[in-house]
C-alpha cells in the first residue's frame, strides 16, 4: 500500500474523512468530515485565525456570503478568465486539463507555445497513453446556480469561487468601520466552488473546498517588502503545523502560468506522495481588482492617508492557504509506522495543538464497577476542558494503539492503585513514557503539558 492508500484507509477506518453520499455509490471526488476529522480541521482553521488575524492588530476578519451579485465576477474578470483549457483523448474520450497532459521536458521546453497542436505530438493520455487529442476547448469553473424560482439568465448567479472577491467588495465598509489604516488585511476562512476538470487525489483537488486566506493593501511602492515578509510568515505557519522544511519548495510561477489577476506568484510546493504540487499560493494583485470593482460599481474605492491626505489604490499581497490541503499535509506528516516489540506501531504524530483528542481517560478494567466509576469522574473533570474520549472497549494495550493512531497525546488509566491512593497513570503518545500523577493534579499537569511547559516531565519537547 503507498501511502496515500494508507492515509485514505487510516481517515475512513479512523473517522477522519469519509466517501461522500456513500451509501448511493458515492459522488466522484467528494468527502465528509467524520468526528476526528471535524476537529482536526477546525483546530487548523481556528489556529490559522489566531495566528494570522486575532493575534495582529493590522488584519481583521470578516465572513461573507457565498453568493455573490454576478457583477462581481464580471469586475473581477473570473467569468471570462476563470477558465481551464480541457482537452478530450479521441480514444478513449477522457476529459484532462491540457497543463495535465504528460509531456517530456525536452519538448515542453522547446515547444514555442501551449496550443494543442503542439500536445498533439507529444502529449500522451494519462488514461490510455494515446497521443491524439481534440482540439481544446475553454471551460469556465465557476459553478452556476439560480436565485429564486425563475431559471432564467437574469436570475443567474456563481457560487464563489474565491474568498478575496468579497474583501475587496467590503474594502469600503471595513475602511468606514474599523480603525485600520494601510498597510493592512481582510481576512476570511470558507468554502469555495470550482467545477474542476479533474479533481483527485483525495481530499487534494475537490470541487468543493476550505480556503483560508487575506488580502493586505499596501502602498505600490512597499509591495516587495510585503511580498517577501508574508512569504517568510507563511513559512512560519507551515513549520507550526509541523511541516517538514525539506519537503517544501518555493516556486515563482512563470509568467504563462499567472492567473489573470497576479503579475507576481509564488507557489509553496509540497512533496506530495503523487508528485510535488501547490500547498499554498502567494500573489502579487497590484490595484486590479479595486480598480476593476471602481469602474464596474461606480463607488470610490481609494484610499485616504488620515495624516497626509494622500489619496491612492491600495496595492494588494494575497496569502492563500487551503484548508483542505493543510489538513491532507498535516495527516501525511504525521503517519508514523514503528516496530514495537515485533508489531508495527502506527501512531499520529500531530503536533498536540493539531490534534483532534487531547486526551483518552481508560478504566483498566471493563468489568469493575469501582474503576469504571472512578473514570467516568476523571473524565467528566477533564474533557470540560480539554478534547477527551473515554474508552474501556478491549484489553489496555489495543486501547493505547487505538488512540495511538488517532494522535491521541495523553491516555490516563485508572488502575486499582488509583482507588488506593488517587494516582493515575499518565502515558505519553510518542515516547510511550508513563508515569504517575495525582487525580487532583490532572488538570494542572495537563494544562503545563499543552501549553508546552511541562516537556521536562515526559522528557520530550511538547509542542
Ligand atoms: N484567492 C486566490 C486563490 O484562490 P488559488 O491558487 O486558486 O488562489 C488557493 O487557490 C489555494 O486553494 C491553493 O493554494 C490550494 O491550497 C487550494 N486549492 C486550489 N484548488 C483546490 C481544489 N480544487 N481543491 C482543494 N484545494 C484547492
Amino acid at each position: 500500500m503507498d501511502l496515500m492508500d494508507k492515509i485514505e484507509s487510516l481517515a475512513k477506518r479512523r473517522g477522519f474523512v469519509y466517501p461522500g453520499s456513500e451509501i448511493y455509490g458515492g459522488l466522484a471526488n467528494s468527502w465528509d468530515y467524520g468526528p476526528l476529522g471535524v476537529e482536526l480541521k477546525r483546530n487548523i482553521a481556528n489556529e490559522w485565525w489566531r495566528f494570522f488575524v486575532t493575534s495582529r492588530a493590522d488584519i481583521v476578519g470578516i465572513e461573507p456570503a457565498v453568493i455573490m451579485n454576478p457583477k462581481v465576477w464580471e469586475a473581477s474578470g473570473h467569468l471570462a478568465e476563470f477558465i481551464d483549457p480541457l482537452i478530450e483523448c479521441k480514444k478513449c474520450h477522457g476529459r484532462f486539463r491540457e497543463d495535465e497532459i504528460k509531456i517530456p521536458r525536452s519538448a515542453r521546453d522547446a515547444r514555442p507555445s501551449n496550443k494543442i497542436e503542439d500536445f498533439d505530438k507529444d502529449g500522451e493520455c494519462p488514461n490510455c497513453g494515446a497521443h491524439e487529442f481534440a482540439k481544446s476547448r475553454q471551460f469556465n469553473l465557476l459553478f452556476k446556480t439560480y436565485l429564486g424560482p425563475l431559471e432564467d439568465s437574469s436570475a443567474q448567479v456563481y457560487l464563489r469561487g474565491e474568498l478575496a472577491q468579497a474583501m475587496f467588495v467590503d474594502f469600503k465598509n471595513i475602511i468606514n468601520t474599523t480603525r485600520v489604516r494601510v498597510p493592512f488585511g481582510i481576512a476570511a476562512v470558507g468554502r469555495v466552488f470550482r467545477n474542476e476538470i479533474t479533481p483527485g487525489n483525495f481530499i487534494f483537488r475537490t470541487r468543493e473546498f476550505d480556503l483560508m486566506e487575506f488580502e493586505y493593501f499596501v502602498r505600490e511602492a512597499e509591495w516587495e517588502k510585503y511580498f517577501e515578509y508574508w512569504l517568510s510568515e507563511m513559512h512560519r505557519w507551515t513549520q507550526h503545523l509541523g511541516i517538514d522544511k525539506k519537503k517544501l519548495h518555493d516556486t515563482d510561477v512563470p509568467k504563462d502560468g499567472l492567473a489573470h489577476y497576479s503579475t507576481r506568484t509564488v507557489d509553496i510546493e509540497y512533496d506530495f506522495p503523487f508528485g510535488r504540487k501547490e500547498l499554498y499560493g502567494l500573489a502579487y494583485r497590484t490595484d486590479f481588482d479595486l480598480k476593476n470593482h471602481m469602474k464596474k460599481s461606480g463607488e470610490d474605492l481609494h484610499y485616504t492617508d488620515p495624516r497626509t491626505k494622500e489619496k491612492f489604490t491600495p496595492h494588494v499581497v494575497e496569502p492563500t492557504f487551503g484548508l483542505d490541503r493543510s489538513v491532507l499535509v498535516a495527516l501525511l506528516e504525521a503517519y508514523t509506522e514503528e516496530k514495537v516489540s515485533d508489531e508495527t506501531r502506527v501512531v499520529m504524530k500531530f503536533p498536540y495543538w493539531v490534534t483532534p483528542v487531547k486526551v483518552g481517560v481508560f478504566p483498566l478494567l471493563s468489568n469493575n464497577e469501582d474503576l469504571i466509576k472512578e473514570a467516568h469522574g476523571i473524565f467528566k473533570n477533564i474533557s470540560g476542558h480539554f478534547v477527551a474520549q473515554y474508552d474501556d472497549s478491549g484489553a489496555i494495550g489495543r486501547r493505547y494503539r487505538r488512540h495511538d493512531e488517532i494522535g491521541t497525546p495523553i491516555c490516563i488509566t485508572i488502575d486499582h492503585d488509583t482507588l488506593k491512593d488517587k494516582t493515575v497513570t499518565l502515558r505519553e503518545r510518542d515516547s510511550m513514557k508513563q508515569i504517575r500523577v495525582k487525580s487532583e493534579k490532572l488538570l494542572e499537569v495537563l494544562s503545563k503539558i499543552f501549553s508546552g511547559e511541562e516537556f521536562l516531565l515526559l522528557g520530550k519537547e511538547v509542542k
